[in-house]
């Protein structure tokens, strides 16, 4: 049975990646984002604006021990899931938990690239704001991300052709 987790900052490119890997091993994937606005037929930044961080960290972690109970997965979770409660612990007992570590640099670019609206940087990109504030939480979190089990370097991962070299590192690292 293989159920494999990947953990990081927004921005790192946790769903691509878990996406293509699930695809090279034939194994299903989930997206903990994706998984709660399914379930609860809300996006996460609805669940933000209307019931606020907390309520969403309590459905988070809910929703993990429901995902990270599925068999034959790669599992993406959300930038703050291994940073609330015991959820890293719990990660690290249930798979083989993978930090896609990334500098704040491309972690910006990245995230002033995408589509995707994220709560937490809402507004963030226009003056200047948004590389202090990732240099400055992801420090914060960085104690909690290195607890995994996996630390892959994605820093170089800005195109195609690069995913499939992270995937072949990946696999060889996790030896799948
Ligand atoms: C968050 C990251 C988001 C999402 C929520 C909170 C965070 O997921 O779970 O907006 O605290 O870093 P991604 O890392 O997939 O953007």
């Amino acid at each position: 049975m293989k159920r494999i987790i990947l953990i990081g900052y927004m921005g790192s490119g946790k769903t691509t990646i878990g996406r293509q890997l699930a695809l090279a091993l034939g194994l299903q994937f989930y997206d903990l984002d994706w998984y709660i606005e399914l379930r609860y037929h809300k996006k996460v930044s609805e669940i933000f604006a209307e019931q606020g961080e907390e309520h969403f960290r309590d459905l988070e972690q809910r929703m993990l021990h429901e995902v990270a109970e599925f068999e034959d997965v790669v599992v993406s979770c959300g930038g703050g899931t291994p940073c609330f409660f015991d959820n890293m612990d719990y990660m690290n007992q249930q798979g083989e938990t993978v930090y896609l570590k990334a500098t704040p640099e491309v972690l910006c670019m990245h995230l002033k690239m995408g589509h995707t609206i994220r709560p937490l940087i809402l507004g963030k990109d226009k003056e200047g704001e948004l590389l202090p504030y990732i240099q400055q939480t992801l420090a914060e979190r960085e104690p909690f991300y290195m607890k995994a089990k996996h630390v892959l370097d994605v820093s170089l991962m800005d195109n195609f052709e690069k995913i499939a070299i992270t995937i072949d590192l990946l696999r060889k690292e996790l030896k799948v």
